[in-house]
């Protein structure tokens, strides 16, 4: 039955993961894993969500089934942290949202939706996006059509070029996934003034907004990294938002994120809810209860919620120390090339402008692991290894 079936390559950068962990090197560093880590190198797990595990353990009373679209208490929640407590749309019920299992979750969801009540589906995304967009879309039957993002050349964004190629290609129907904040892989965010042109282009061309929020909170602040969500939100008549919290409560592999749908109507909207319900039925039956009974534990009690506002912006803010450590040592080391664009990117991740043949001497030669294109993991620096980092790239950069 499966003698015809041939072994498919593993994701390259859980390879990575594996070549870092066998590396007997003392200095090796990982910039190549997509998870936070503090400044001793550990994926902590935060105080407010330890501090919500005891309450949880001590109050639940069942493990009895929740429901298709998660628990009651989680879509007041999602959405006042995506579009704000006061939010128009909220109030006039134009949107729903379900937990899903993790952000991935809510994007094969979506994917799913789009797929399959669509006419002629079609997804435009970022070049380059997060990996497991292209097979999450392509395995629902939507077809994918790339805008330019990242300019290599200046190691900036493409957005003139995006505007170009939407304007001569994109449809009316299609759907134009967009990265809420702290882009993955580049850390090349749209400015507040593109989502206004982006509005002003989905409105005209009839466009349906996707956008993924899988880092609220590691950019600029939980408020800031949604304002151009916001933005554009309070404008369209439809929009889909793919969210996850693993990384901004550090509860991955808890596996919870959401999908909230907005339309034009409330009865428009809780039809259309229907529907995704039918699609989450048929991929996973309900999402898992743990990571969002944290989720709300937290946003519910108040000092737990101080807690977490607390230890988000902590983590927000050594990732942007790390980026400026980086850029001004490196400026110090009288390095050849500029990489004062690093500090102008948001979010864990950072396409460093390195070329593959630099990534591979650095990986061969200093054990600093990071993956081909160039994306490395700033939450992987700390002030220990920072000037071995430094030295290695100023070696191969020359
Ligand atoms: C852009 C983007 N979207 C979605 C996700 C999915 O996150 P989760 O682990 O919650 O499924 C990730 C995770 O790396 C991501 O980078």
């Amino acid at each position: 039955m499966f003698k015809h079936l041939q072994a498919v390559p593993g994701d390259p950068l859980l390879a990575l993961i594996i070549a870092h962990k066998n590396d007997p090197n003392p200095k090796k560093i990982d910039l190549g894993v997509g998870v936070y880590k503090d400044s001793s190198g550990n994926t902590p797990i935060l105080n407010s969500v330890k501090k919500a595990e005891a309450l949880l353990l001590k109050q639940e009373e069942s493990k009895s089934y929740i429901g298709i679209n998660g628990a009651p208490e989680f879509a007041p929640i999602v959405q006042s942290l995506l579009l704000g407590t006061d939010s128009q749309i909220i109030k006039d019920k134009r949107i729903q949202s379900a937990q899903t299992p993790g952000g991935t979750g809510a994007l094969k969801v979506a994917a799913d939706f789009i797929g399959a009540n669509l006419p002629n589906p079609k997804i435009w995304v970022s070049d380059p996006t997060w990996g497991n967009h292209l097979p999450i879309f392509k395995s629902a039957g939507v077809e994918i059509a790339t805008y330019p993002y990242y300019d290599p050349a200046t190691n900036g964004l493409r957005f003139d070029d995006l505007m170009t190629t939407l304007r001569a290609e994109a449809k009316a129907g299609d759907t134009l996934l967009l990265h809420a904040c702290c882009h993955n892989p580049t850390g090349i965010d749209l400015q507040f003034e593109h989502w206004k042109v982006l509005t002003d282009f989905v409105l005209e061309r009839d466009l349906l907004p996707l956008v993924d929020a899988a880092y609220q909170g590691f950019g600029d602040g939980l408020e800031q990294d949604v304002a151009g969500l916001r933005y554009m939100a309070e404008r369209v008549p439809n929009m889909l938002i793919a969210n996850s919290f693993s990384k901004n409560f550090g509860i991955y592999r808890e596996r919870c994120g959401g999908l909230s749908i907005i339309a034009e109507t409330s009865t428009e909207v809780a039809n259309a809810f229907s529907i995704i319900g039918m699609a989450i039925r048929a991929n996973y039956s309900m999402p898992p209860a743990h990571g969002a009974a944290v989720v709300y534990t937290i946003m519910q009690t108040p000092e737990l919620k101080a807690e977490w506002e607390q230890e988000v912006a902590a983590m927000c803010d050594r990732i942007n120390y790390l980026r400026d450590q980086l850029v001004s040592k490196l400026a110090q080391s009288g390095c050849k090339k500029d990489f004062a664009f690093i500090k102008d990117q948001r979010g864990m991740f950072s396409y460093s402008g390195l070329t593959v043949e630099q990534v591979h001497r650095l990986r061969n030669e200093f054990s600093i692991y990071m993956a081909d294109t160039g994306r490395m993991n700033v939450a992987g620096m700390t002030d220990e290894n920072m000037d071995y980092l430094v030295e290695a790239i100023v070696q191969v950069v020359g």
